[in-house]
């Protein structure tokens, strides 16, 4: 599985699955471009990678503002000659009971984990597809969650984006797929992550009372899972890896779900 020859924008490649994904794609042979709003660990994540004699920039980009997005994606070409991937990784949390969640926490959340992806295809699918600036297709690939499967306590919020989010992914797989794009767009589903986000989320759990302890709330959580795990950041990056792939050639509108088990039992 390789992606030589592929240039890659990540959002939110500063840390956790992000940071993963731009590792692996790179020791892939892909060319990436790193998308953050935290510039010194993104810049410092971009040099790792040189330092590995990967190919790596590092844009301050705010995914849920729509100037960046131009910025971002032209960089690609600009400095890579081309666009062949998007992973639309960026996205915060919030857990919080539904009778109080406030209008700007909705609108906060939404802005990044759906407004922001919505804008990551417009700009894309202008570049990718033929006669576009890069124009030789691609694959989009999109950070959902279990969250956008099933119901959890406290999320309300958040699963309404990561269900957005699940089916923007079908409706532009078929979009893109009858427009003759030449792009794949897939969606993946984690369960618990270990990284900065997947520990607040268990903190988050444990304030509302839905857990003893963060111990607890881990072990609660892996428990659920039937292989008894929870996911590493590389493991989501393989998945990310597969569909950005060619051997994903045939692979649009599906849902990778990386759980455990979790949400089929
Ligand atoms: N960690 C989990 O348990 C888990 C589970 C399921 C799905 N996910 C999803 O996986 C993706 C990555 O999660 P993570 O655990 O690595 O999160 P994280 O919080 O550890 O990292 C997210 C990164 O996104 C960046 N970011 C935040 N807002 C941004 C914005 N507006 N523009 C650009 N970058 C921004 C942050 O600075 C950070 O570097 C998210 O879409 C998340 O919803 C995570």
């Amino acid at each position: 599985m390789n992606l030589q020859g592929k240039v890659a924008v990540v959002t939110g490649a500063a840390g956790g699955i992000g940071e993963a994904v731009v590792r692996t794609f790179a020791r892939a042979g892909a060319a990436v471009v790193l998308g953050d709003v935290r510039s010194e660990q993104g810049e410092s994540v971009a040099a790792a990678i040189r330092a590995e004699g990967g190919r790596a920039t590092f844009v301050l980009h705010d995914a849920s503002r729509e100037d960046g997005w131009e910025r971002i994606l032209d960089e690609a070409i600009t400095e890579f000659g081309g666009l062949d991937v998007l992973v639309n990784n960026a996205a915060i949390e919030q857990t919080c009971f539904l009778e109080n969640i406030t209008l700007e926490d909705i609108e906060a959340l939404m802005a990044v984990n759906v407004t922001g992806v919505l804008l990551g295809h417009k700009h894309a699918v202008r570049r990718m597809k033929p006669g576009g600036t890069a124009g030789r297709g691609g694959a989009i690939v999109n950070l959902s969650s279990v969250a956008g499967l099933i119901g959890t306590p406290g999320l309300g919020v958040y699963s309404a984006s990561k269900g957005a989010v699940r089916l923007l992914t079908k409706a532009a797989a078929v979009e893109f797929g009858r427009l003759g794009h030449g792009i794949r767009v897939n969606s993946i589903h984690p369960g618990l992550v270990e990284t900065e986000m997947g520990a607040k989320l268990l903190g988050d759990f444990v304030a509302l009372g839905m857990f003893k302890d963060q111990d607890d709330a881990y072990a609660q959580m892996k428990a659920a899972s039937p292989l008894g795990v929870t996911s590493l950041p590389q493991d989501i990056a393989n998945a990310a890896l597969y569909l950005a792939s060619d051997l994903a050639r045939t692979v649009s509108g599906t849902e990778l779900v990386c759980d455990g088990a979790m949400t089929v039992s």
